[in-house]
């Protein structure tokens, strides 16, 4: 535990390009604590962007191979003031360690690092053959990765990637996930006068492009959530019948999650579809933030010539992310009102991704969660993103063990998140469990 302590410390937000050193601290952190543990050829691996980490142990010939993967990056801490304790300077409240990436995922990469570590130091070796790639820029849609696996794809080859980065569905309830929805980011650029204009004199002739921004983002969505892209829909599949069903066996409750969880008076989306299939296997369109005119105190009487909004689709099973780009182009460009330019500025794409239950790598981790909970493991998907998957399914053809040990209410990339502490121990011994069992 104090040794995560240390690890949460560094503040290492890899969208903030002030924190670069602090991003490399935390990269030489795992480095050295995982050669400490007994791991070979653990190095860092540079290239364009953050550095990345990679060590082995291969000394189980005949066992299977786990690529271990996990994010040493954190998402920015604001509102910082809305922190009860100050994001890195991790501390333990009810039985919760809070700290910014307690969950996501420096936690939860600990869990990993931990039951390696610990394995090794019980038996002096593992019951099977792992590699540890990890990255630092999960939270900041960086490239490096991307380019890094497939060149790689021998040196990583494995049977099965294990990724704790996800969360369980209700407390004590252990879970893997089994489908991750996939993401299109980018900002929306609005070009309208050649600078601001005092509104008196121009408002009536002069396009607003912060108007014009909010404009074309309400013509891509109505009010019912459903997204007006042409094509969007075409390939969406939905989950079977079979999947449907168990998603409605789970213990959920709508009202206590939008009371406890979001805490608005209503809930929203499309209202013929269910709430966990709206979250978990519906494409979505959001608003993250708008750039432009004048948000200071005070007023100031301005037409804005400018404007960024940034936005991102979720996508599912089997939406292409290109074509959804080139969809969004033109969605864009045809709902741009009057007097403006509108065009898509993509800083990341990656696709949705499912994974098969049966696969026996799959059915052993829920096997050994089981055993450490005490409960029959629950299957879910998860609305989130993790761009990897997909990476190791394409370019490795490996299925991703998702065993996450976050909880619903831990907040990911908000104030005050936190990793329950004995989610935090009874990870550690699943992954033990599920190592001895992996190798048998
Ligand atoms: N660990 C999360 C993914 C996640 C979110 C899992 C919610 C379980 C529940 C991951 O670090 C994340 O935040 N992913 C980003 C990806 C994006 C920045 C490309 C996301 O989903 O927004
Ligand atoms: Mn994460
Ligand atoms: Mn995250």
């Amino acid at each position: 535990m104090d040794e995560l302590i240390n690890f949460l410390r560094i503040p290492s937000i890899s969208a903030l390009p002030e924190h670069a050193a602090d991003v490399r601290r935390a990269a030489e952190f795992v480095r050295g604590w995982l050669a400490g543990a007994g791991l070979e050829h653990a190095c860092l691996i540079e290239g364009d962007g953050n550095p990345l980490f990679y060590a082995d142990w291969m000394g189980a010939p005949g066992k299977p191979t786990l690529l271990l993967y996990g994010h040493y990056d954190v998402q920015p801490p604001d509102p910082l003031e809305e922190w009860i304790t100050p994001p890195f300077e991790p501390t333990i409240r009810n039985g919760n360690l809070y700290a910014r990436g307690a969950a996501d995922d420096k936690g939860q990469l600990f869990i990993l690092m931990e039951a390696v570590a610990r394995t090794l130091r019980n038996r002096g070796r593992l019951p099977v053959n792992v590699k540890f790639l990890i990255e630092g820029e999960e939270e900041s849609g960086g490239e490096h990765l991307e380019h890094y696996v497939p060149e790689h794809a021998e040196e990583l080859k494995a049977d099965a990637a294990v990724i704790c980065d996800t969360a369980m569905f209700a407390p004590d309830l252990p879970t893997l996930t089994t489908g991750l929805r996939g993401i299109v980011y980018g900002e929306i650029r609005v070009q309208g006068a050649r600078q601001d204009l005092h509104s008196g004199d121009y408002g009536g002739a002069a396009p607003n492009a912060i108007e014009a921004a909010a404009r074309i983002f309400c013509t891509l969505k109505d009010r019912s959530g459903h997204i007006h892209i042409r094509g969007l829909y075409d390939r969406v599949q939905r989950p079977s019948a079979a999947e449907l069903d168990a998603w409605r066996r789970l213990p959920f409750d709508a009202e206590h999650f939008r009371r406890t969880e979001v805490g608005s008076p209503e809930l929203t989306g499309e209202p013929d579809i269910p709430l966990l299939e709206r979250l978990w296997a519906r494409p979505t369109l959001e608003l993250h933030g708008i750039r432009g005119g004048f948000t200071g105190e005070g007023s100031k009487t301005v037409i804005p010539a400018q404007a960024v909004a940034k936005i991102s689709l979720r996508l599912v099973p089997d939406q292409r992310p290109e074509e959804v780009v080139t969809q969004l182009h033109a969605a864009i460009a045809e709902a741009a009102p009057q007097g403006v330019t509108a065009r898509f500025e993509l800083m990341s794409a990656s696709p949705a991704c499912v994974v098969n239950p049966e696969h026996p790598l799959i059915r052993k981790a829920a096997e050994a969660m089981q055993k450490v909970f005490g409960r029959e493991t629950v299957y879910i998907r998860c609305g989130g993103s993790i761009p990897v998957v997909g990476l190791f399914a394409q370019a490795l053809g490996i299925p991703s063990v998702l065993a996450g040990f976050g909880l619903p209410d831990d907040n990911i990339h908000a104030p005050n998140e936190k990793i329950s502490v004995s989610n935090y121990t009874r990870g550690i011994e699943a992954m033990m469990e599920y190592f001895a069992r992996a190798g048998s």
